[in-house]
């Protein structure tokens, strides 16, 4: 387990604006029945209450709408997605449900029509749930827009570096990507530094329209839109992990 875990702090914001009543009550009733207990015995074969072959992981996924875009589109992988923030949480379980703020809360609270029983969420630190994982079981991790922590004397909470990455490679498949995303000046090299650092990472573009353009499956982030309205271009690093 990384040692900073043991620090009495956690770097960002866990709550927001208050929660509304529909979205308070999805928290409440049907959170519990999508939730990765960091408490309980965790079993990747028994997650999902379907045989999976691919799973996905989404860290951050802030308001849901990347994880709840991906998993409409592919009923048949399933994804975990890893969220400290509760009105992101919530907005997640509000695009899974289709139960929105203000609505009429049905008697039973179950998915929208259409969406597979293909979520779990972990609504707290990611780094709670790397020691639960087991070697080589994901096929893709998201990392989408983190934090960049512009400051040179905050880089050590720079979400990639090398602790995380170390588990990162543990957890991924051999052949298994990761993608990353970022607008910011500072994290775009800092990404790419770290990576070729990491023995068991390969930037797959091969030209600089496989970084510069959203992948073909890309479903758009709130962070992202934002970026974009503020003049800010994102970037977007897919890497294979490979062997040693
Ligand atoms: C800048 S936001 C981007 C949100 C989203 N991916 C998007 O593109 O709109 C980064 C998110 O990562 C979450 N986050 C940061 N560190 C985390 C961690 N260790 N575990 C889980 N979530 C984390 C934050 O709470 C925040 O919502």
């Amino acid at each position: 387990m990384p040692s900073d875990l043991n620090k009495p702090h956690f770097f960002g914001r866990r709550t927001g604006r208050r929660i509304r009543k529909a979205k308070t009550s999805l928290m409440e009733k049907f959170l519990p029945r999508v939730k990765i207990d960091k408490d309980a015995d965790f079993d990747l074969n028994t997650l999902f209450n379907f045989p999976v072959s691919t799973i996905c992981l989404e860290i951050g996924f802030g308001g849901g709408e990347h994880l709840a875009g991906q998993a409409l589109r592919h009923p048949d992988i399933g994804y975990i997605g890893a969220e400290v923030f509760k009105n992101g949480v919530a907005n997640l379980l509000s695009l899974m449900t289709g139960i929105k703020t203000g609505a009429e809360l049905p008697e039973t609270i179950g998915l929208a029509n259409g969406r597979a029983d293909n979520i779990r969420i972990f609504d707290d630190d990611i780094r709670l749930l790397f020691a639960k994982l087991p070697d080589k079981s994901l096929d893709r991790v998201y990392l989408l827009f983190p934090d960049p922590w512009p400051k040179k004397r905050h880089a050590a909470r720079r979400f990639v570096n090398p602790d995380n990455l170390r588990e990162l490679a543990r957890i991924l498949k051999i052949g298994g990507t990761l993608r990353i995303a970022t607008d910011h000046p500072i994290y775009k090299p800092w990404v790419l530094r770290q990576l070729a650092r990491h023995p068991n990472f390969k930037w797959t573009a091969k030209s600089s329209a496989d970084w510069r353009n959203p992948p073909a499956d890309w479903v758009e982030t709130k962070y992202q839109r934002k970026a974009l309205a503020e003049g800010r271009r994102p970037v977007f690093f897919e890497f294979e992990r490979t062997e040693a």
